[in-house]
C-alpha cells in the first residue's frame, strides 16, 4: 500500500470527489489551493485533500473510498497517515460535515469530536437539496481532534 501526493490533474480523480461532495463547483472552490494524496494498494483506492486555515488548523475537505472497498480501513489509514505527515505543523485536525450518523460515527472512530455548526450551511450554499441515507443535510457539523 502506497499513499501519494497528487501534483497535476486532480481531477482525473472527480469519480472519488464526488462521492464525498456531490456538486462539483463546491470542490473547485478548495481543490486547487488544497493538498491531495490517493491511496493505492493494486490500483487507486481512496483520496484525501486537505487545506490549511491558518491558526494551525489543517481542514480534511475530502476524504472518500471506492464503494466496493468501504470498510476495510483505508479511511483510517488516510486519516492516521495525515496526523503522521502533519503533527509537527499543525495543532488541530478538522473536518465539516453533514449531520449524518454514519460519517459522524467514521470521524468519531478516528478520534474527532464534535466541535462546533455552521447553521444551514448545505441549503445556503448548494443549489440542490442534499440527502445522506434519506435525510436532508442542512447544518455543517465541524469536527476537531488535536494532532
Ligand atoms: C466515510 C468513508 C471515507 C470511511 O472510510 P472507510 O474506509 O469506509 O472507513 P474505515 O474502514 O477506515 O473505518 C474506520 C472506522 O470508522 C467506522 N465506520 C466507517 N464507516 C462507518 C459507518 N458508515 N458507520 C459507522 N461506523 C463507520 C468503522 O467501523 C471503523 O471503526 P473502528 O476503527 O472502530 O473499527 C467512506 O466510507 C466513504 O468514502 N464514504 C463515502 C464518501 C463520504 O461520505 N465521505 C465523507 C464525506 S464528509
Amino acid at each position: 500500500m502506497k499513499i501519494k501526493k497528487v501534483e497535476t490533474d486532480k481531477k482525473q480523480y472527480l469519480d472519488l470527489l464526488l462521492l464525498a461532495d456531490e456538486q462539483e463547483d463546491m470542490i473547485d472552490r478548495y481543490l486547487e489551493r488544497g493538498t491531495m494524496y490517493v491511496l493505492e494498494d493494486n490500483g487507486v483506492k481512496a483520496e484525501c485533500v486537505v487545506t490549511d486555515e491558518g491558526s494551525g488548523i489543517l481542514e480534511l475537505k475530502n476524504i472518500a473510498v471506492e464503494p466496493d472497498w468501504q470498510g476495510r480501513g483505508y479511511g483510517k489509514t488516510l486519516v492516521d497517515f495525515l496526523v503522521r505527515t502533519y503533527k509537527e505543523r499543525y495543532t488541530v485536525l478538522q473536518v465539516g460535515t453533514g449531520d449524518s450518523p454514519s460519517t459522524i460515527s467514521f470521524y468519531e472512530s478516528c478520534g474527532f469530536r464534535r466541535h462546533h455548526l455552521v447553521k444551514n450551511f448545505f441549503t445556503d450554499h448548494y443549489d440542490h437539496p442534499i440527502y445522506e441515507n434519506g435525510v436532508q443535510l442542512v447544518d455543517m457539523v465541524y469536527l476537531q481532534r488535536e494532532i
